[in-house]
């Protein structure tokens, strides 16, 4: 992303996080449409690509944009489905997690297509062998046919998906894809019978009659003209410029035997089937009786080996009710028949389509061998499923499609938040809460048991008595009426009610407000397919429709779950395999309704903004920081804006980028350092340090210029040296005499340097440099040198010497100021007390900090400020009675501070010598010039990081060779002429104690804690 970041003005920002004014709607969508207008579809929010459909082909999918794209960084690129597709593949091999990515979006927002430019990057980019291929083939082919069978031309979307689909793509240890299986839901039947105005019925229909040849339709007695079926005429739409049914026929016919199919004669049986089901008419008979009255139509079924034809005629018509043991026949009316064909058609229809799922994952699955051999595979998951609809009616369907839409983005608030949260959690920053919309209680009111819609539905359905979709919207209002997000005719208040007609209810979803009507919800519900007729399709010669009625089925006396249950149950299981992968978003818009490309429909995409809730996530997103990097990402790209970190840093990464945003002059509100991540608050921060970077370039760029020059002049060098070194050397092969000299080289080789043996001892040394050159030790460390040839022991030795040397001066070069004070530091104290006093290995490994006294800062100390700080006790002179101080130390004089008084000032200059005992006690004592009136006399104090304070006061005072080590006993100044003793003795516990004669006697365990 930062590649472009200086392109910004031109082309909005291509992360929204980075967008300033980040609350406001209005610069969200002018963002967008700036985007748009340049065709740069594609824009982040964080790690989620907002994609808005173009309507128009884009040169921005080929194989070389996918090769941009492999095994880049996220943010180095500009936003694109690739980049999304790498990044999710990349984290399941490295992190060997399961992911998934989820794409929604409004109907025609561009959801398949962009799961189809997934799929086709992991075919095109993933390692394969010829299985694999062919496997890869098969997981692209079944496209074509799914979207024969499951897509439709709507009012929005010419080929818009009537099912939702999740598909597993698995891949083996090497990132092989290795096998798929795609999940459907909720196929929208009632397409099959009925069709908006403007609409069509699924494709394969259109596809058959005007793609299949002469002799196909006549074996399937079918015309070519779609006009001619009842089922395909109701949206007066036959044909749509942008559908070509008669190649996509042909791409069908094509992919279905890749995908292991070989019974499309049987499966086109049933499309035409069904057309022939659609042409059934009826009559009333004078009693109201039913008969068909397309005797022709029935025989054609027949023909088409779709039922049996007396069966068929008979159980359409009537119905059988089981009363006791009395089988009484009764007719049905001229309503319940056509309700019958109906439904007949729609159960035909959808578990055909639901076999043909079955059938492509039989293809895609992973075959035995591959199943047992790929235990470390992992899987991606696709979500392309329906979005949010609102129609002029909204029926069942619709109803149960935004449901789905509110469990989506229960999980997408869940799985943002927590994965914020997490991040956060695990880079140790703060976490600031964020208020947003929580979705739940519409999920509840639609799905609770007992209370939810669904149930009320799902109980009304089974009610002995008289139900009807009315009697269900009353019982809706008795339970539901005054939940806030449910509202009817009834229960609304004036302005509501004027909008909403008798048979509605309306939920406030929260993507808006949807009024559904309750027309058909109790059919629908039940989707009931009258018995008989399923004992006749279980009857069928058809083997596919035999497989989808079951005998079983007709005999079960339990009564199937209801459609709405079937679904809620589907999307629970959905929602637990999102919830195992780890999530990445497509979130999808649509910029105009009229499919056209270059138009930009604000009120529309701020519709789709709102119910895609990506202002919240925005909000969320920049709760905290609107931008983080990894260290050595942010590092690679600003180093050249500090003169420490360039060319390169070679400490580590925190330093570096602590040190380089020091440089910047980042104030601490502006950013924060987590564990591996910088965080920045404010766009602004970003942008400067951005703009700085593009004022730099030339500078840059001249630095690298001379040293391409550089670099070129030397391999230029190396050439020649080459060449002058084969003229030397061919000449030697030419003659033939290489051996002869070598062989006697070798007779004479304990000889002086003579012509006999110059060419051997020549090769010797020859062959010894570059074996060294090849093992050359790489740290100061590594004591490795390869074993010299007697020839050049003393060379090798030299070598040795300045190899050391040169790299010590590398290391030396490489070591930052900070770490340099403390290695020096750690030398003098080395240089004291080392094998000298008892507590100095424990202070080893234990950096030397600048203040031991925690977050208390230093008193004001004139004319110097302190360098160091510690906590003190000191004992007095006489009585050794304790009392707490603070020791400072400035660049010329130390102070004994009680709390804010300076109670004593040593000047370096005067100090006489510092001692401490040999032990591993904390005690020293500052010895003062005696004579000197204006300094006090000695110091007896006693530090818990004695050897740190003891090497810093040395070193400020520039009086390492002072400091006194002393075995048994301190001797120190009391007053002019008088003297005390401290006594160290051994002991098991720490003790200060006054000892014989007026001694301070300390005793020290063996082991200290210094
Ligand atoms: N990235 C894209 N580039 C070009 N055209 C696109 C793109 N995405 C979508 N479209 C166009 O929009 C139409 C609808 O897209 P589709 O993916 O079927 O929508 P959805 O699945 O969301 O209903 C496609 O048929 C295609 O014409
Ligand atoms: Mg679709």
């Amino acid at each position: 992303m930062e590649s472009a970041l200086t392109a910004r003005d031109r082309v909005g920002v291509q992360d929204f996080v980075l967008l300033e004014n980040y609350n406001s709607e209005a610069a969200f969508i002018e963002n967008l449409r700036r985007r748009f207008k340049e065709n740069l579809i594609y824009t982040y929010i964080g790690s989620v690509l907002v994609s808005v459909n173009p309507y128009k082909e884009l040169e921005i999918y080929s194989k070389q944009q996918m090769e941009r794209y492999r095994g880049v960084s996220f943010y180095e690129i500009s936003p694109h489905i690739y980049a999304v597709s790498d990044n999710t593949y990349r984290a399941m091999r490295t992190e060997r997690k399961d992911q998934c990515i989820l794409i929604s979006g409004e109907s025609g927002a561009g959801k398949t297509e962009a799961s189809k430019k997934i799929l086709l990057y992991y075919a095109v980019t993933c390692p394969m062998n010829d299985h694999m291929a062919a496997l890869g083939d098969r997981l692209l082919q079944s496209n074509p046919v799914l979207e024969a069978f499951g897509n439709a031309k709507t009012l929005r979307n010419d080929n818009s998906s009537r099912f939702g689909k999740y598909m597993d793509v698995q891949f083996d240890f090497r990132g092989a894809p290795v096998g798929g299986h795609i999940l459907n839901y909720l196929l929208e039947k009632s397409r099959v019978v009925h069709q908006n105005h403007g609409e069509r019925n699924f494709h394969i229909f259109y596809q058959l009659l005007e793609g299949g040849d002469e002799d196909l339709l006549n074996t399937l007695d079918l015309e070519r003209n779609p006009q001619n079926y009842q089922y395909l005429v109701k949206g007066n739409c036959p044909r749509v410029s942008s559908i070509s049914d008669k190649n996509n026929w042909k791409v069908v016919m094509k992919a279905l035997p890749v995908i292991g199919f070989t019974e499309e004669e049987k499966l086109l049986n049933i499309i035409a089937g069904v057309l022939h089901l659609g042409n059934t008419q009826f009559g009333e008979g004078e009693e109201g009786e039913t008969y068909i009255t397309t005797e022709t139509q029935i025989t054609k079924l027949v023909k088409v080996r779709t039922v049996s034809l007396v069966l068929l005629n008979v159980q359409i018509c009537t119905n059988i009710h089981k009363k006791a043991l009395l089988r009484m026949i009764s007719p049905l009316n001229f309503e319940q028949a056509i309700s019958a064909r109906d439904a007949l058609a729609k159960a035909v229809y959808g578990r055909t389509f639901t076999w043909l799922v079955e059938k492509i994952n039989q293809s895609l699955a992973l075959k035995d061998e591959i199943y047992h051999s790929n235990k470390g595979s992992s899987v991606i998951g696709l979500l392309d499923i329906y979005g949010f609809e609102v129609l002029q009616h909204n029926s069942f369907e619709q109803f149960c499609i935004n449901y789905c839409n509110e469990k989506l983005q229960q999980l997408f608030i869940e799985l943002t938040l927590r994965s914020e949260q997490e991040e956060y959690e695990t880079e140790g920053i703060a976490w600031e809460t964020v208020q947003y919309f929580d979705n739940k209680i519409i999920c509840d009111l639609i799905e609770e048991k007992h209370k939810g819609i669904i149930s009320i539905l799902d109980e009304e359905c089974l009610r002995p008595g008289e139900t009807c979709d009315v009697s269900f919207l009353e019982k809706l209002e008795d339970t539901l009426g005054g939940h806030p997000h449910f509202v009817t005719h009834k229960l609304a208040n004036g302005k509501t009610r004027r909008v909403m007609s008798r048979e509605e209810f309306r939920l406030l979803h929260y993507a808006g407000e949807v009024n559904y009507n309750v027309n058909g919800f109790l059919d629908k519900n039940n989707d009931l397919l009258n018995r008989n007729l399923k004992e006749v399709m279980c009857q069928s010669d058809n083997q596919i429709l035999s497989r989808c009625f079951r005998r079983e089925e007709v005999m079960d006396q339990k009564r199937p779950e209801m459609a709405a249950t079937q679904f809620k149950n589907s999307l629970m299981k959905l929602m637990e395999i999102l919830m195992s992968k780890e999530p990445s978003y497509v979130r999808c818009i649509k910029p105009n309704d009229a499919k056209q490309p270059g138009r930009f429909d604000e009120v529309l995409v701020r519709h789709q903004v709102k119910y895609l809730g990506l202002m919240e996530n925005l909000r969320v997103r920049r709760a905290g920081f609107a931008y983080r990097r990894r260290f050595e990402a942010f590092l690679q790209r600003y180093k050249p804006l500090c003169p420490e970190t360039w060319p390169n840093w070679h400490g580590r990464l925190v330093d570096g980028v602590s040190t380089l945003v020091n440089h910047l002059g980042y104030k601490p509100e502006e950013y924060k350092l987590g564990r591996s991540k910088i965080f920045i608050r404010f766009p602004k921060t970003l942008f400067t340090t951005e703009d700085a970077l593009e004022a730099k370039k030339p500078e840059i760029a001249l630095t690298l210029q001379t040293s391409w020059r550089g670099y070129r002049e030397r391999a230029k060098y190396q050439r020649i040296r080459r060449t002058a070194f084969c003229m030397y050397t061919i000449p030697l092969v030419v003659y033939g005499s290489v051996f002869i000299r070598f062989i006697k080289g070798f007779i004479y080789r304990h000889e002086e340097y003579c012509p006999e043996n110059e060419y051997f001892l020549d090769h010797v040394r020859y062959s010894f440099l570059k074996n060294l050159r090849k093992n050359l030790p790489k740290s100061v460390l590594d004591k490795s040198w390869p074993t010299p040839p007697p020839l050049v022991v003393e060379a090798s030795e030299h070598l040795r010497t300045l190899h050391m040397r040169n790299m010590v001066v590398k290391y030396c070069r490489r070591v930052q100021p900070e770490w340099k004070k403390q290695m020096v530091q750690k030398v003098v104290a080395s240089e004291i007390f080392k094998d000298q006093k008892d507590n100095y290995p424990q202070s080893v490994g234990r950096l030397f900090l600048d203040s031991r006294l925690g977050t208390c800062s230093y008193i004001n100390v004139r004319p110097c400020a302190p360098q160091y700080g510690a906590s003190v006790t000191k004992y007095d002179r006489r009585g050794f009675k304790p009392r707490p101080r603070q020791l400072l130390l400035t660049n010329t004089f130390a102070v004994l501070v009680d709390r804010t008084k300076i109670k004593q000032r040593i000047d370096y200059t005067a100090l006489r010598g510092i001692s401490v005992s040999s032990l591993s006690d904390g005690m020293f004592v500052l010895h003062m010039p005696s004579e000197d009136s204006k300094q006090k006399a000695d110091a007896v104090l006693q530090c818990d990081h004695v050897i740190e304070l003891v090497t810093k006061l040395a070193m400020m005072a520039g009086k390492i060779d002072y400091v006194n080590i002393s075995p048994g006993s301190i001797r120190f100044t009391v007053a002019r002429g008088k003297e005390g003793i401290i006594d160290f003795v051994r002991g098991s516990e720490m003790k200060v104690t006054k000892g014989k004669r007026g001694h301070l006697l300390v005793t020290v365990p063996r082991t200290n804690t210094t």
